[in-house]
């Protein structure tokens, strides 16, 4: 096994300075036991490289491993890659092979998830463990080989739709899995965050963005919002939205649950996506809530709000999910906005002031450890991770009012997740400087 992959390894090489070289491939017979299935192709450097004395220890396993690779490197019709340049396909052969342990030629979930922990920087654990789980479940388990990963890897570099997804995988992972610790920002993420805005274009889009205006209006008006901002608004405003932010996600799941049961039919990884879009919005109300003991009549306040939004919101959603969908992209519009008037309230703090210690105050525990905000992370911190996370609440249900039945959740499907990482990997491996690439 390991004279066959040194030889592999060996005959890449030549073909490499071959092809670097220029020489051009001659129809010739070098070997007839090597080349029998290479379309007679072969490269006369080839013959130098490999002596006929060395041919003759291979065995026919070795043989044959060693004409499925020339086959596909020697025949320039098989050499499909239109975006891949010669030589980075040598440098992702090159790390494929390093972590290829079993030196099968192909790759499989163990052996992704040591290839994407040499690029720590660009992909977090939680994320390669969710790229390598949607791997081994949209291939069956089986191992990828190493031709058709660089195939898929220059198909995710020609931005063709037809070729997306070329490895085929399945998309029944979407059913099941998801990853609750997606939101550890990292700081280039948290600092990009914008306040966009979708065009209503429907009625009922008009309907929903119009009801969510006019709910702010109400409740800026009637906390005063719109004044100087102070510790104590902000709590008092955050905690109470908290308690009602919560409610949509736990609702569509619940009633997309129930409707997957009934119909015997899958969800296009909607569930998953909402019950952690409802947990995610509970731990931003566990956390504030650590800051501020909220008094019995506040208490009894956020009871009368459960109870008429949480109704009027499944009933809503039992008639039109869209619409709903929609609602919720504005509101969480308005967090975006309401979390960003906060940070820079926070960052413009006069030094002394109750908010410019913010800056400083180290985060509730529960929101370090959720957030993965480091043993100094701040509340200032802490509010710009809060900022993110409403950022995707409010681009996801956006997106959710674009599917059509049967479709499956964009950020959800496996084929999708894995398309993108490797185009992330590959991006990474074509901006890394030429000497490391070389030493990889
Ligand atoms: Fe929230
Ligand atoms: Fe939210």
């Amino acid at each position: 096994m390991l004279l066959s992959h040194n030889f592999k390894r060996a005959s890449r090489k030549a073909l490499y300075l071959a092809k670097s070289s220029n020489i051009s491939i001659q129809r010739q017979v070098a070997n007839p036991a090597v080349f029998s299935n290479v379309s007679n192709y072969a490269v006369t450097r080839t013959q130098e490289t490999f002596p006929t004395t060395i041919y003759s220890s291979l065995s026919v396993r070795n043989i044959s491993m060693l004409n499925n690779t020339l086959k596909t490197e020697l025949d320039p019709t098989n050499r499909n890659f239109s975006a891949l340049s010669a030589d980075m396909e040598q440098i992702l052969r090159a790390e494929f092979e390093s972590v290829d342990v079993n030196k099968d030629g192909k790759i499989d979930a163990q052996e992704l998830k040591q290839l994407l922990r040499k690029h720590k920087h660009i992909f977090r654990e939680s994320e390669i463990l969710e790229i390598a789980e949607l791997f081994y479940v949209g291939n069956s388990g089986k191992a990828v080989p190493i031709d058709r990963l660089l195939e898929a890897i220059d198909a995710t570099l020609n931005n063709d739709e037809k070729k997306k997804n070329s490895l085929g995988v399945g998309t029944c992972a979407a059913e099941y899995y998801y990853d609750l610790n997606h939101h550890q920002w990292k700081e280039d993420e948290l600092n990009s965050i914008t306040q966009t805005h979708i065009q209503p274009k429907t009625l009922s889009d008009k309907i929903a963005y119009n009801a969510v205006k006019a709910v702010r209006f109400g409740f800026d008006t009637a906390t005063g919002w719109n004044g100087e901002i102070t510790t104590s608004k902000v709590l008092q405003r955050v905690i109470f939205l908290e308690t009602i932010a919560a409610v949509p996600g736990m609702t569509a799941s619940i009633v997309r649950h129930f409707k997957s049961l009934r119909r015997m039919e899958r969800d296009g990884g909607l569930i998953n996506m909402f019950l952690e879009e409802a947990t995610n919005e509970r731990m931003h109300l566990l956390t504030f809530v650590t800051m501020r003991d909220p008094s019995l009549a506040f208490r009894a306040s956020v009871i009368g709000a459960q109870f008429g939004f949480g109704t009027g919101f499944l009933f809503a959603y039992l008639i039109s999910p869209k619409f709903c969908h929609r609602f919720v992209g504005y509101i969480e519009e308005e967090a975006v906005s309401t979390y960003t008037k906060i940070i820079q309230a926070i960052e413009d703090a006069p030094e002394g002031s109750d908010l410019a210690q913010w800056r400083t105050e180290k985060a509730p525990k529960i929101g370090i450890s959720y957030w993965h905000l480091g043993e100094n992370g701040t509340v200032l911190d802490l509010m710009k991770a809060v900022r993110a996370d409403e950022a995707e609440h409010r681009d996801v249900n956006h997106e959710v009012c674009e599917m059509k039945e049967g479709d499956v959740n964009p950020r959800y499907d496996p084929s999708i997740r894995i398309d993108s990482a490797l185009n992330k990997y590959v991006r990474d491996m074509m901006t890394r400087a030429p000497k490391e690439n070389s030493m990889a």
